[in-house]
């Protein structure tokens, strides 16, 4: 199917991709990613990070209320700062945990969701997430063992012709970051 949306005017005229294409591509490229933690002293381009800031404000929040703020380090005084304060608090915390407590689900579970928005997203599908409270009925109707904690229902399709948009506003992106 084409998606008009992924429409791109190439050099000997427009070149369509397939919702298919796009699912594999985003996921060939998010296959690629991994974390890094020996870096050079290559410069950023501070405008890549603030294009993709405004990315992750587009993200669906609860009742919009969009809780996220972003703060780009880019003084060496702050960033040796928080380097020393990082390793104070991770070498107490070392020598004094259980480690097998600190898998942090909740927040991988949050990355790989955005994750899993930006790809049906970008297979021209849509999407609402939806947060009944309390959700555990979904391990009785699921069977899922009760060490499983269900965060969410994404609910995926494809909007009806007529389907209701509410007039919101998002937060503009210098609403949302700030330079050091
Ligand atoms: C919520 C969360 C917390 C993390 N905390 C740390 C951390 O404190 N230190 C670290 O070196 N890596 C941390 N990581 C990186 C993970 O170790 C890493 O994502 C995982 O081993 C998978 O490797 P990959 O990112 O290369 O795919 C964290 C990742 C997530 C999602």
């Amino acid at each position: 199917m084409e998606n008009q949306l992924n429409k791109k005017e190439g050099i000997s005229g427009p070149v369509f991709y397939t919702c298919a294409d796009a699912a594999m591509q985003f996921y060939n490229k998010m296959s690629t990613r991994r974390s890094i933690r020996d870096f050079s002293d290559q410069p950023v381009d501070i405008d890549l990070v603030k294009a993709a800031i405004a990315a992750a404000g587009t993200s669906p929040s609860g009742a919009n209320k969009q809780p996220w703020f972003f703060s780009i380090i880019t003084d060496q005084t702050i960033k040796d700062c928080i380097r020393k304060a990082a390793e104070n608090v991770e070498n107490a915390f070392y020598a004094t945990s259980n480690l097998k407590k600190w898998i942090y689900p909740v927040e991988s579970t949050c990355i790989a969701t955005g994750i899993l928005l930006t790809s049906l997203h970008l297979s021209g599908l849509n999407t609402l997430t939806h947060t009944p409270r309390p959700i555990g009925f979904l391990n009785s109707i699921l069977n899922l063992d009760k060490t499983f904690k269900p965060l969410m229902l994404v609910v995926v399709g494809h909007a009806a012709e007529n389907a209701w948009l509410p007039p919101i506003q998002k937060k503009h992106s210098t609403e949302i970051m700030k330079i050091y």
